[in-house]
């Protein structure tokens, strides 16, 4: 019997843009997925960088008439690659057109806007997905199995950060250092990455922020001339006049979690000596668990209940197809995969629950989304107020 397919619609060309085109690509390849993805339209603003985009990565169709595309009735999935600011209107035009939506994350630059698509997305009955795209590392995938098969025990303690450089006082003011088009810096974009693995991996909430300190380092950069919205890579110009830069380019905070554990995350861009260094170690009574993206094929794991004599960190090669979630739909053991990866296998489970089947691990839907984005509502918070942040004080 032919199985379903599903016709995406990509918004957006920059460095998304092309990691969600390569996942699409590979998708039906390496894995059979319950229901097909057709790479049916791209969808952005210039015509010309337009089609040589959809040539170059296989889209059928491109269009720059974004509300054509967000009501055509020949889409089925509207998948969202714009700054987060676009994400309320995209996603509630397309929420009202009856199509089913993957957004980048964070959803939104604001919680009541968040909340918003919630409702939204609800009433719509539409199917939701959230690009929290580490999850689908193998070796995350399998942190949060050893914790949900109990090999961790109770949970005393979640260490995570996530620590970049590229900051620097000569890169201009892009999308990202402005609050209304990002909502905020390192946090929105590199905490609510580290929260939402966490979340995940513990099967746990964060019910308290402690205490928070955001700080802005270089607070006037240069002004771009023409489009601001594309990516850094894109070769943007810089004008003589600088503007202000209305984000944070460093968040830290203190957490509880639901079943007791107390928790530090940390982001920043200006961590220099560390380009894209993320990852967690959670200590329970039974054992610990320890990822770093750097080593992404790897999982270190300590169990506590084995004889003394022999206990240390075990490294886990996660390549091994049929131990470790998605491997299989890889290469033989230890034929170690990449960044790209985990969005091809975030677009297997998409196409899974399009398909009416079960993820591998839990998605991330909107409902999910906005967990992350209270957390990341009530960490500002109590960096602006200096005080602790229950999390029901933040609905
Ligand atoms: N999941 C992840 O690991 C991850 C990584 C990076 C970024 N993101 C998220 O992805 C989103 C996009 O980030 P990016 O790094 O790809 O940005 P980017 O600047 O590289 O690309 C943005 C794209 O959106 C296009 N665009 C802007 N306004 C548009 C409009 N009105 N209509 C159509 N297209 C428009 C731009 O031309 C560009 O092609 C953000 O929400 C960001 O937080 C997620």
């Amino acid at each position: 019997m032919a199985r379903k397919t599903v016709n995406v619609a990509l918004i957006g060309q920059g460095f998304m843009g092309r990691a969600h085109s390569n996942a699409w690509t590979q998708v039906n390849r390496f894995f059979r997925p319950a229901a097909t993805a057709v790479m049916h339209t791209a969808c952005g603003r210039n015509r010309a960088s337009l089609e040589d985009f959809a040539a170059r990565w296989g889209w059928r169709n491109c269009s720059t008439n974004l509300r054509a595309v967000l009501r055509s009735d020949e889409i089925d999935l509207v998948d969202l690659c714009t700054p987060t600011a676009m994400h309320y209107a995209m996603v509630t035009d397309a929420l009202a057109a009856g199509k089913n939506i993957a957004c980048e994350k964070p959803l939104a630059t604001k919680l009541d806007q968040a909340r918003e698509l919630v409702a939204l997305a609800r009433k719509a009955k539409a199917k939701t997905f959230v690009w929290y795209n580490y999850r689908r590392c193998p070796a995350v995938a399998t942190a949060h199995q050893l914790v949900r098969a109990g090999r961790i025990g109770r949970i005393y303690h979640v260490r995570a950060v996530y620590l970049q450089d590229w900051a620097k006082p000569e890169i201009p003011l892009a999308w990202r250092f402005d609050r209304k088009l990002a909502g905020s810096g390192s946090h929105g974009d590199l905490n609510a990455h580290i929260i939402d693995m966490c979340r995940f991996v513990t099967g746990e909430e964060i019910t308290e922020i402690a205490g928070a300190i955001a700080e802005t380092f270089i607070k006037e950069r240069a002004i771009l001339t023409g489009d601001t919205t594309g990516g850094l890579s894109l070769g943007m110009k810089k004008g003589a006049r600088k503007g202000k830069v209305t984000v944070d380019d460093a968040v830290l905070f203190l957490a509880r979690f639901s079943g007791g554990a107390v928790a530090s995350f940390e982001a920043t861009r200006m961590a220099t000596g560390y380009q894209n260094y993320h990852g967690f170690e959670i200590h329970g009574t039974k054992g610990a668990v320890r990822f770093k993206f750097e080593r992404m094929n790897e999982l270190e794991y300590y169990d506590a209940t084995a004889d003394r004599a022999v206990q240390g960190w075990t490294t886990i090669m996660c390549t091994h197809g049929g131990c470790h979630p998605y491997a299989e739909a890889w290469w033989p053991d230890a034929h170690v995969i990449g960044y790209e990866h985990a969005f091809t296998n975030q677009a297997y489970d998409i196409l899974q629950v399009l398909g009416d089947k079960k993820p591998v691990v839990p998605l991330p839907n909107f409902a999910d989304a906005y967990e992350t984005q209270r957390v990341l509502e009530a960490a500002m918070i109590s960096a602006a107020q200096k005080r602790p942040v229950k999390l029901a004080e933040v609905k």
